[in-house]
């Protein structure tokens, strides 16, 4: 079994969602003698900029123009980046909740990595995603909870954007562990923390 962590806050030992995400990586390595880990930290790695070249490479494709050289070199390492999510059995995602969304890091890197050819296809038959059969399982962290002052469905662009994205790459359903208000007092806090860890420690123990 491959996994591949996408970590996505900064704030190293004091994250909640890092520390999430390495409860179920843990509970799964022990369960899994086989397993491997590659973590991509999007806060350590050289994200490539997507404008100029990587953003002329993506239309030359999709227009069926012939790229430059420089076009061409930057469209192989998006290929390389994307061959790390296509190695993977399990992709896990640690996020942090951003102004409702997710951090703009992440969001670099799914634009970087989300192309046609890479992690979907995309024709006059319409979209199909290329990472079928893989699971992609969320550990989300936020500051306050949603629903009443903040109605789900309006202020939710972090699950159910990542949601989305594995729809669009060909994952029909995620998996999801919340821990909301996180910077409510501290029994409620803790309280939905602990609730979270016990949740990724059972969703790694049923991972067959
Ligand atoms: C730049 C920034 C924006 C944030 N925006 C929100 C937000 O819109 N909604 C929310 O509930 N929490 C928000 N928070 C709080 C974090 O989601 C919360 O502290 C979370 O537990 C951080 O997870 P981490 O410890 O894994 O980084 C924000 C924090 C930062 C740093």
């Amino acid at each position: 079994m491959h996994i591949l962590h996408l970590a996505s806050s900064p704030r190293g030992d004091r994250s909640a969602s890092l520390k999430l995400a390495a409860r179920y990586l843990e509970t799964l390595t022990s369960l899994h003698a086989d397993a491997t880990v590659d973590v991509l930290d999007v806060w350590t790695t050289d994200l490539l900029p997507f404008d100029g070249a990587a953003l002329e490479a993506k239309y030359a494709d999709l227009q069926g123009v012939q790229m430059n050289a420089e076009q061409q070199a930057v469209w192989e390492q998006i290929h390389t980046l994307g061959e790390r999510f296509h190695r993977a059995d399990v992709i896990v995602f640690s996020v942090p909740m951003w102004n409702f969304g997710v951090p703009y890091r992440l969001k670099h890197l799914i634009d970087a990595v989300s192309q046609r050819g890479v992690l979907f296809d995309f024709d006059a038959q319409g979209m199909r995603g290329l990472l079928k059969g893989k699971k992609v399982v969320v550990f989300a962290t936020r500051g306050v909870a949603l629903g009443e002052d903040f109605p789900t469905e309006d202020y939710d662009h972090q699950v159910a954007y990542l949601k989305t994205w594995a729809r669009m790459v060909g994952v029909p359903a995620i998996d999801a562990v919340v821990s909301e208000a996180t910077l409510a007092d501290a029994t409620t806090a803790e309280t939905n923390f602990n609730a979270a860890l016990a949740q990724a420690s059972k969703l790694a123990a049923d991972l067959t």
